[in-house]
């Protein structure tokens, strides 16, 4: 389901000329020749506004949103969009679409996009010099409607799932290349996802970061240009230190998954999944399940822990909210 109104702002004449407010959601008419038809000149954003306790909405994690999509726009050659105007555009679209952001655990989805509309085939090698920014809304239900139940995560140390230099950039491209090798891997074992672990190093999922935890600590992927730098991620980060866990952001390789899963938890992060916990793992031919391959304690904390924050249950002591209505 799509939210009835979208915020709308062409680049044309060196800026992004937004009208102010929203509008009514159309199908748009794109030249056949537009760049981003050609040479994927398309980045996007995915957040979320969650109805808050005290009956309000607030968009979680808005300026961190903003500054991908200006990073994704600028590794593609695209025209960056002003943070004022961006940050503005996603506000005034959730606030035109107010009405069907859905209950807890249910929320609004928020998804900008920007594309290269500029009409030109021969320009392979040249930034589009026109491009349109528009957000879209989608009211979403739980990921886990029925229940959180533990994940089949498929490790992939053969394929990355994008370029090394892209996979920082959130970009229509990187999840074309990705999935071909997702839907085998799935078809072939039946899994939920899969972690590129390209080399033994392992990196994200197709939609999500990925985390060990053990009642002590919390060791997640450090920083690379190889994937996503997931908002999620950079929360529970936070929230585990302020939990008390050490946090390690580091290499992390398939063989010590393969230990951890001994006595540890694992789960992966990202917008619609929460922190979504593994129950196995299928590297090679083995099948490797964590625990008894439920839900572990200290996944369901943290995630209980970002919940809290998303919906104004606990104060918002890292200034993540931004109040709506
Ligand atoms: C490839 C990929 N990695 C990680 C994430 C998690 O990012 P975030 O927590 O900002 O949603 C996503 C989801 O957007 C993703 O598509």
């Amino acid at each position: 389901m799509f939210g009835e109104h979208v915020t709308v702002a062409p680049f044309v004449d060196g800026q992004y000329s937004y009208s102010g407010s929203a509008e009514p959601l159309a199908t748009f008419a794109i030249h056949p020749g537009a760049h981003a038809l050609h040479y994927a000149s398309s980045v996007f954003e995915g957040m979320k506004a969650h109805r808050q306790v005290d009956g309000s909405v607030a968009i979680f994690r808005l300026d961190d949103h903003v500054r991908r999509l200006q990073n994704s726009t600028a590794q593609l050659c695209l025209p960056v969009p002003e943070f004022d105007v961006a940050r503005q555009m996603i506000v005034d679209a959730v606030s035109a679409n107010l009405d069907v952001v859905p209950d807890s655990p249910g929320s609004l989805y928020v998804r900008p996009v920007v594309f290269g509309t500029f009409a030109n085939v021969g320009a392979a090698a040249t930034p589009s010099q026109t491009g349109l920014f528009y957000v879209l809304n989608c009211p979403v239900g739980d990921y886990f409607a029925g229940g959180i139940r533990p994940l089949t995560v498929v490790v992939e140390t053969e394929s990355p799932r994008t370029t090394p230099q892209f996979g920082m950039v959130k970009s229509g491209a990187n999840y074309a290349m990705a999935l071909k090798t997702t839907l085998e891997a799935k078809e072939t074992h039946g899994a939920d996802q899969i972690l590129f672990a390209p080399g033994g190093t392992i990196t994200e999922t197709g939609a999500s970061n990925f985390f060990l935890v053990d009642d002590e600590r919390v060791i997640t992927p450090a920083l690379s240009s190889e994937f996503l730098h997931g908002v999620t991620r950079s929360s529970l980060v936070a929230l585990a230190n302020d939990l008390g866990y050490a946090v390690e952001e580091r290499v992390l390789d398939v063989d010590e998954l393969k230990t951890w899963a001994a006595s540890g938890e694992a789960f992966l992060s990202g917008t619609a999944a929460i922190a979504a916990p593994v129950g196995t793992f299928i590297h090679g031919g083995e099948t490797i399940t964590l625990g008894d391959g439920q839900p572990g304690p200290n996944t369901l904390r943290l995630r209980q822990a970002l919940v809290e924050m998303q919906i104004g249950k606990s104060e918002d002591i890292h200034g993540w909210r931004v109040t709506v209505s």
